[in-house]
């Protein structure tokens, strides 16, 4: 029976998809869990900006900043050191016709400064803001920085601001942008429109950038940790799911092993599997069936046992009936089966051709039995009497005709004595036309007459006989048969020591 096979169990495959879909899963939850805290701190910081930054813009009067940018050379000038309040653009539309201001403005326009100074330091104070907020005015060249709560930065220079600057001055409302990095750090910025009360074209914005790297490094341990949980998550799951699935399929693991043993023949070892789901019920029904076969072959065995032996005792007695007129056959019989059975297991012949063979080498001269004894004991045969004793392949194959059990050993028994060349009797078939046993028994038959001492001829030695085989092959035996019996002679030889009644020169 062909072995049944698989690459991979039903728990390799199950397993495989639970742990690859569990997998799936937390990686999908921890991504999900991550992007959406990082979309919620986001939104929170963006608001929060903006709606600084709106709050801011209400608090500061557009005409202030005019005022300031109108003295900003004549304060730059007296107040070199209060770099937060200096200024180099000055507003276009305020510059015409307005350069011999009296002294009081400048002072008005000194207070402005001081005023808002203080006003966004309070701002950035409550709002707990360590970083600048800017106002800007739109000039030629764009957006200028007018006032800033930082002595650091120039005022009057071109900021590189974000698209959502100009979009708070063309919306007129307060707007955020995303989360953004640069080489200091990773931002938010807002953007607030100052009210003008001139002109649609003096525009003013309020800018807040706020540095989040501190709730960006809490949010990056925060996902070490949905890792780490995941992590875990996936590991116990895992273990649980290779419990569970181990546990289901141990029934059909137990139904696959019994099928194993069934499959090698072993039909008396039981399923041990006690479920009351549908491999409990499978598992019943190969039990009955393993019972049921298991009789059946005991029962089988057991004739086959009774018509070999059946067979053989019809096989001996037919032998015995030649050892009574000729006591030589019998020994000769048991030493051709010998030597024929060495030679088919060479040339792999299958069991049952060997069975057939072996009956074939008993009943190769079952037709000598009518062969008169005093014939077969003559010293010197005369011509008649060899072609009496060339009968006896077709007497034989006449005496076994009909019995089924021996129907593929008849052509044996009947061309035994045929020739390689086509010289031999009685068909005179030739080469691979002579039945293959035929020409088994013809070498084995062969050398056991040349070996053994005859009435009408003396023995040869066994290395005569050897050599003998040697020339005739191809004339009167199959070359591949002398071929392999000639190469396995030693084996030859131990038989032929273990079985001679006569000893091996
Ligand atoms: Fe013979």
């Amino acid at each position: 029976m062909q072995a049944l096979s698989y690459k991979k169990s039903i728990k390799t495959k199950i397993l495989g998809i639970v742990l690859l879909s569990i997998f799936i899963i937390t990686a999908l939850l921890g991504y999900l869990s991550y992007d959406f805290s990082k979309r919620r701190l986001t939104s929170m910081l963006s608001e929060s900006i903006r709606g600084i930054a709106a709050t801011t813009a209400s608090f500061i009067k557009a005409e202030d900043i005019l005022l300031v940018l109108l003295y900003s050379d004549k304060i730059k000038e007296k107040y070199m050191s209060m770099s937060s309040v200096t200024f180099s653009h000055i507003y276009e539309k305020m510059e015409g016709g307005q350069k011999n201001v009296q002294e009081d403005r400048f002072n008005e326009a000194m207070g402005v400064c001081v005023k808002y100074k203080d006003i966004l330091t309070n701002i950035k104070k409550m709002n707990m803001i360590d970083t600048p907020i800017n106002i800007y005015a739109m000039g030629k060249n764009g957006l200028s920085l007018v006032l800033t709560t930082e002595n650091t930065i120039l005022t009057g220079a071109n900021y590189n601001l974000r698209p959502e600057s100009e979009k708070a001055i063309f919306t007129n409302l307060a707007q955020s942008t995303g989360i953004y990095t640069d080489k200091d750090g990773v931002w938010i910025s807002a953007y607030a429109p100052i009210p003008s009360v001139y002109s649609e074209k003096d525009k003013m914005l309020v800018e807040i950038s706020y540095k989040i790297d501190a709730y960006i490094y809490r949010l990056r341990k925060e996902l070490g940790i949905i890792i780490l949980v995941c992590l875990i998550g996936f590991l116990v799951t895992a273990f649980m799911s290779y419990k569970l699935v181990s546990a289901l399929v141990s029934d059909v693991q137990k139904l696959d092993k019994a099928a194993k043993e069934f499959e090698e023949e072993r039909y008396d070892v039981p399923v041990d599997i006690k479920s009351d789901d549908e491999i409990g019920h499978l598992a019943d029904t190969f039990e009955k069936l393993r019972v049921s076969i298991g009789e059946k072959i005991d029962e089988l065995k057991l004739a086959i046992v009774r018509e070999k032996r059946a067979h053989l005792e019809s096989i001996v007695a037919l032998t015995n009936a030649i050892e009574m007129r000729d006591p030589y056959t019998k020994e000769h019989l048991n030493r051709v089966e010998k030597y024929a059975l060495l030679i088919a297991r060479w040339i792999h012949l299958s069991k049952g051709e060997m069975i057939e063979l072996k009956y074939a080498c008993f009943l190769h001269d079952i037709g000598k039995i009518y062969i008169e004894a005093e014939l077969l004991k003559k010293v010197k045969l005369a011509p008649g009497d060899f072609e009496e004793i060339k009968k006896h392949s077709e007497r034989g194959a006449k005496i076994i005709e009909g019995i089924q059990f021996l129907e593929g050993v008849k052509d044996a028994v009947l061309h035994h004595q045929e020739r390689y060349d086509g010289k031999g009797y009685p068909g005179g078939l030739k080469g691979e036309g002579i039945p293959l046993l035929a020409r088994i028994v013809s070498v084995a038959d062969a050398f056991d007459s040349m070996t053994t001492t005859r009435p009408y001829k003396k023995k040869m030695s066994f290395e005569e006989a050897m050599d003998e085989i040697e020339r005739n092959a191809g004339t009167q035996f199959d070359p591949k048969i002398c071929e392999v019996f000639l190469r396995y002679r030693n084996s030859i030889e131990k038989i032929a020591k273990k079985h001679f009644i006569c000893s091996v020169d």
